[in-house]
């Protein structure tokens, strides 16, 4: 412009002199090479400010901390530069507050517990969370939805979605390395997302809530099957004494002992059965008392002596007289004792013996067993039953505690057990955050260690004697 705005109006000033014969051509040549010239040395500079601003917005592109320019010959060119910055300064806090933006939503699905995958048109992968990955693989991203889910339903219910149907749930059944049920959910999304996913699918893992509805089906089968047996057997007899045994008085006699001996087994299994849910009840408010383990023992023991008496077991227990008290209930450790006592008794004399030892011993521990839970693991009691009877084999162990579960059916109920002893000794030990562990030869006896949280040394202590046992004792009720 500047080169225009001076060179053309002198251009044309000096042709004119020269056309109307008033100038030379040679001096208005020269004149005019001055111009140009003149013009030159005053256009040269602003280009180059020009060209360090092109390189400055060149270089700003990779590096973001560059000094900005001072152009030295152009005002507009100076402006030009601070434009360009400051372009460039908003970019970047833009594009940190996208980065952001993206990292706290990876954050957030990341964080999901529920597993999330979304696909695009084509049935692709195109997104999927941490807990994604790990319940269905480590990479999913770009794999078809074909090759993560076998399940047709499954595959039926993306395809439906992906063609344009709405929202739809379909159980899915993760089976190895342990069986997991989620219910899964296909869901389109309003629009599109950036990497071009259209449906979601959503896990939701209800495993917990497949395994509490099993055991309450299996509960509610065993405990009718168990009052069902003693149930027949007196409808059975019943039936006997008003017919064909009408009018014998010794059969008579005799049906009436096996009746009572039924109906006292009913009365024990519904006992039980209230005791155990009466304790899951309180399971979540742990005792406050504490309790002097000694005098439990030493009443549980002369409770159950004529029962042991009978089998010919001799108990003997060995219990250290400075044994601190425990944080618990009384009665309910009364009933944990009595339990691993009338077991010990019950089956701890060996097939073909007529005489049985059973052995319990206390102790102190600075920690508990990993069982425990952490909070109570320190400075803990144990009191360990031991018998010396057949012994339970290993893969029974971790079943033992569950309700109705036994290890020789026949010979328990002979025994007169109803299978809930130890599911109740277990959630009276939840309830003191104590724990127990078994430890069993099979020809070698087992060994039954319950450990229990010490109470504090200035704690008023549950003075009271122990009362009768809750639970009665019990054994073969044909040999008591
Ligand atoms: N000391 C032990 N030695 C061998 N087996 C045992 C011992 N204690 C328990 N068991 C096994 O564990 C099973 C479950 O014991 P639990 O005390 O829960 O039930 P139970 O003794 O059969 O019946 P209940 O205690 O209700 O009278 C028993 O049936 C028995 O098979
Ligand atoms: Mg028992």
């Amino acid at each position: 412009m500047l080169a225009a705005a001076v060179g053309l109006p002198a251009g044309l000033g000096l042709g004119l002199l020269v056309a109307l014969g008033r100038l030379d051509p040679l001096p208005a040549i020269l004149t005019m090479a001055g111009v140009m010239a003149l013009t030159a040395a005053l256009i040269l500079p602003r280009f180059r400010d020009l060209e360090r601003i092109s390189r400055f917005a060149a270089d700003l592109s990779d590096r973001g901390d560059l000094p900005v320019p001072v152009p030295r010959h152009s005002r507009a060119a100076a402006e030009l530069a601070q434009s360009i910055a400051r372009l460039r300064r908003s970019w970047e806090t833009q594009s940190g507050q996208l980065k952001s933006l993206a990292l706290s939503h990876e954050t957030v699905l990341d964080s999901l517990p529920d597993p999330l995958i979304m696909v695009d048109p084509g049935g692709v992968v195109r997104r999927a969370n941490l807990a994604a990955r790990l319940v269905l693989g480590r990479v999913l991203e770009n794999q078809e939805v074909t090759q993560v889910f076998r399940d047709p339903l499954v595959l039926e219910a993306v395809e439906a979605v992906l063609a344009g149907a709405g929202g739809r749930e379909v159980p899915y059944v993760v089976p190895v390395p342990v069986r997991r049920d989620f219910t899964l959910r296909v869901e389109p999304l309003p629009t599109a997302t950036a990497e071009g996913a259209v449906a979601m699918l959503m896990l939701h893992d209800i495993t917990t809530l497949v395994r509490m509805e099993q055991m309450r089906a299996d509960f509610v089968a065993n405990a009718s099957h168990e009052l069902r047996t003693p149930l027949s057997s007196l409808l059975g007899f019943i039936e006997t004494l008003r017919g064909p045994a009408h009018d014998d008085a010794e059969a008579r006699d005799r049906f009436l002992i096996i009746m009572q001996e039924q109906a006292q087994r009913m009365n024990r299994l519904i006992e039980d059965l209230l005791s155990l849910s009466r304790i899951e009840l309180m399971e979540h408010t742990p005792p406050t008392g504490a309790v002097r383990l000694e005098r439990v023992v030493s009443a549980v023991v002369g409770a159950l002596e004529p029962q042991a008496r009978a089998q010919g077991v001799t108990v003997e227990t060995a219990l250290p007289d400075d044994l601190p008290a425990v944080i618990g209930e009384r009665e309910e450790l009364a009933q944990v004792i009595q339990n691993l006592l009338a077991n010990a008794i019950k089956y701890g004399v060996p097939a073909g013996a007529s005489a049985g030892r059973v052995e319990i011993t206390a102790g102190t521990l600075r920690r508990g067993p990993v069982a425990m839970p952490q909070a109570t693991r320190a400075d803990c009691v144990f009191v360990a039953v031991r018998d010396h009877g057949d012994g339970i084999p290993k893969e029974h162990l971790p079943r033992l505690t569950e309700r109705f579960y036994r290890v020789d059916s026949a010979r328990s109920r002979q025994l007169g057990g109803t299978g809930l002893g130890l599911a109740i000794v277990k959630h009276i030990l939840n309830r003191h955050r104590a724990a127990m562990v078994v430890d069993s030869q099979v020809g070698g006896g087992t060994t039954f260690t319950v450990y229990l949280p010490r109470a504090a040394s200035g704690q008023q202590l549950d003075d009271d004697p122990p009362g009768p046992s809750p639970r009665p004792a019990r054994g073969n009720p044909a040999a008591a």
